[in-house]
């Protein structure tokens, strides 16, 4: 019944432009809401948690998500994909679980979220991306100031960041903290930026608070510290996985 609401208010609340993949998300007031809680266990993600991910079903599960995120999980460095490989499971499954819900407003991937409702289904898929290996290159800040850009990030960073996402960006698996380390500079800004700005409403309200008060330069340089940080995990050898990611 909930979700028939749900449905009917998104189709009506619609803008006039119609996309494929059938209705836009509907959209969920998240941490804008007093009664949220940003890592409530409920639903398929509580499910897929506690479910055993086979990782050779994930891999044809896998296989709608690699036109976007590429078959490598690389993603791509300018930030339109996040990478996935290296990410922990916890964290792939609560934001494919909260991109489903309407918590982060990004259509592209809603219609293929929207989908995923089985929770062994998940559990597979982000055990699959569990076993990809991590790409040796992704999208870095470029600009001539990088060296001046990254050592103003590490400032902020170790000050307010370093708590939750650790000294290398490594994040902590049980808590949903996201790996950090690896992922395109582009993205993180872009990610940054929503949530500062109420587009993704996910997120640790603390975090959230700290983010607020940064402005964007300030997100910039914290961005550029961040993408310089390398992945934990087996990077990826020259060869056949390696050439699936995209060359800049
Ligand atoms: C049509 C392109 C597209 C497809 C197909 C797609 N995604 Fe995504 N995905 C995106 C985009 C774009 C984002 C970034 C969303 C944002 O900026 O909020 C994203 C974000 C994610 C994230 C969050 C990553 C993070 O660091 O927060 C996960 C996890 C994810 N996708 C997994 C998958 C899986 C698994 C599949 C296949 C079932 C899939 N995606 C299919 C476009 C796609
Ligand atoms: C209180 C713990 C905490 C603190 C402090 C914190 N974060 Fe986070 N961060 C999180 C959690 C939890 C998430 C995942 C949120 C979600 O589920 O959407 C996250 C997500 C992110 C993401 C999105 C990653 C992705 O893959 O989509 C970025 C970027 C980020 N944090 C950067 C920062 C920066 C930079 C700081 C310091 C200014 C910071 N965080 C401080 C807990 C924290």
């Amino acid at each position: 019944m909930k979700k028939i609401i749900a449905l009917v208010m998104a189709l009506s609340f619609a803008p006039a432009i119609s996309f494929a993949g059938g209705p836009p998300p509907a959209t969920q007031a998240g941490i804008e809401s007093k009664d949220y809680k940003w890592n409530a266990q409920e639903g398929e993600k509580i499910e897929a948690l506690k479910l055993k991910g086979n990782a050779k079903d994930g891999k044809e599960g896998y296989e709608v998500c690699g036109a976007c995120h590429l078959p490598s999980g690389a993603g791509r460095p300018d930030g339109t994909f996040p990478q996935l490989a290296g990410q922990h499971t916890t964290v792939l499954i609560k934001q494919m679980a909260d991109i489903r819900a309407g918590l982060r407003d990004n259509p592209t991937m809603y219609p293929f979220a929207k989908e995923l409702t089985d929770a062994q289904e998940l559990a597979n898929v982000s055990a699959y991306i569990e076993s990809l290996c991590i790409p040796a290159v992704h999208g870095m800040y470029e600009g001539p100031d990088a060296a001046k850009q990254i050592a103003d990030g590490k400032v902020m960073y170790e000050k307010e960041c370093i708590e939750c996402h650790k000294a290398n960006g490594e994040g902590v698996k049980d808590k949903f903290y996201p790996v950090l380390a690896g992922q395109h500079y582009k993205y993180l800004l872009r990610q940054m930026t929503e949530i500062r700005d109420g587009h993704r409403r996910n997120a640790n309200p603390d975090m959230v608070k700290i983010i607020k008060k940064y402005d964007n330069q300030q997100l910039v340089a914290i961005s550029a510290y961040q993408a310089s940080l390398s992945m934990p995990g087996s990077t990826c050898k020259a060869g056949p996985a390696a050439k699936t990611s995209k060359k800049k």
